[in-house]
């Protein structure tokens, strides 16, 4: 998918909140040429008045781990990222949902690819609707295979890495389908293109295993504790074979862009009735409920800030 979005008047770069237009850097940084970057996708929710932060201090850590896996220094804290973001996300004064894109990437220093370059962090934040139809999507197994553990860090979310996404997403819509299922090298079910992915079998949730080379999704975190926590369903986290896909009772897909996003068909074949199963609309009523802050034992995920747009 494409996202229109319309710019704010500010983002945030190395330390200070700037002018939209005046959040440059130079053609020369390291990132922009070997993809040494690491980044986020956080999503903030209007809701009367206010704009709720989903699983801020989450994401900033996974954004840490990224960066440590890549030898990559941040040269901020967390506590520092988490308020930079809050402080961007209030001076925008949105009135809408939002998408919140931190970024750390090695900036201007020597050429090369061992060079450690010093480290530039941004955080941008837009206007966000929906990603992806939330009445069900038509997705295809992409031709772009999941690289082994052992080729790329592929639990850190490296923009590098993105180029793969990009690929198979792209070649998904060329090909008239809304998204892409990637295998790994063995041929089982890895993830989408930008989301994790749960089947459902007899009222029982299966995903794949972090450890099977998927980002560690906070959503797919998120919805496995709300499904074995608030639904009381079993949860198993193994190999799913492509065959158990097209014959599933439901399926769907987890991301912060994507939510909650039912599969009704992968390449032809109708997955279970062909619209949102049963399971999956309990999950998306209760995850539409957790990152408002509505449910009290979830209640800490979402941090809460006034925001009265102009
Ligand atoms: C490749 C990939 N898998 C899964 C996800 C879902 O992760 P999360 O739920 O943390 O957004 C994303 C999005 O960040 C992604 O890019």
């Amino acid at each position: 998918m494409s996202v229109e979005v319309t710019w704010p008047k500010y983002a945030w770069l190395n330390g200070k909140i700037v002018e939209w237009d005046n959040a440059k850097v130079h053609v020369f940084v390291h990132g922009l040429h070997y993809g040494t970057g690491v980044f986020e996708g956080i999503r903030g929710y209007y809701d009367n008045g206010y704009i709720k932060i989903f699983r801020l201090r989450d994401h900033i850590l996974r954004l840490f781990r990224s960066a440590k896996i890549i030898h990559m220094e941040i040269p901020y804290t967390i506590d520092e990222l988490v308020e930079a973001t809050i402080n961007l996300v209030k001076a925008n004064r949105f009135g809408k949902d939002i998408y919140i894109r931190p970024i750390a990437f090695r900036g201007l220093g020597s050429f090369g690819l061992r060079a450690k370059n010093p480290v530039d962090v941004a955080i941008i934040a837009v206007e966000f609707g929906k990603y992806l139809k939330k009445s069900g999507i038509r997705c295809t197994i992409s031709s772009w295979r999941k690289p082994p553990a052992d080729s790329i860090p592929i639990y850190a979310k490296v923009t590098g890495m993105y180029l793969l996404y990009h690929l198979a997403s792209l070649e998904a819509a060329m090909n008239g389908y809304d998204e892409a299922i990637m295998l790994d090298v063995e041929g089982y079910i890895a993830e989408g293109s930008g989301e994790n992915i749960f089947i459902v079998k007899d009222r029982k949730l299966i995903t794949p295993p972090v450890y099977d080379g998927i980002l560690e999704g906070i959503t797919r975190d998120t919805v496995i504790k709300l499904a074995s926590e608030m639904l009381g369903l079993r949860v198993e986290e193994r190999r799913i074979r492509r065959e158990e896909l097209y014959t599933a009772d439901e399926a769907f897909f987890t991301g912060t862009a994507a939510e909650i996003t039912p599969i009704i068909e992968v390449d032809g074949r109708t997955i279970g009735r062909g619209q949102i199963g049963e399971v999956t609309s309990q999950i998306i009523e209760l995850y539409n409920m957790t990152v408002l802050g509505k449910i009290e034992k979830y209640r800490h995920w979402v941090t809460e800030l006034t925001s009265s747009p102009p």
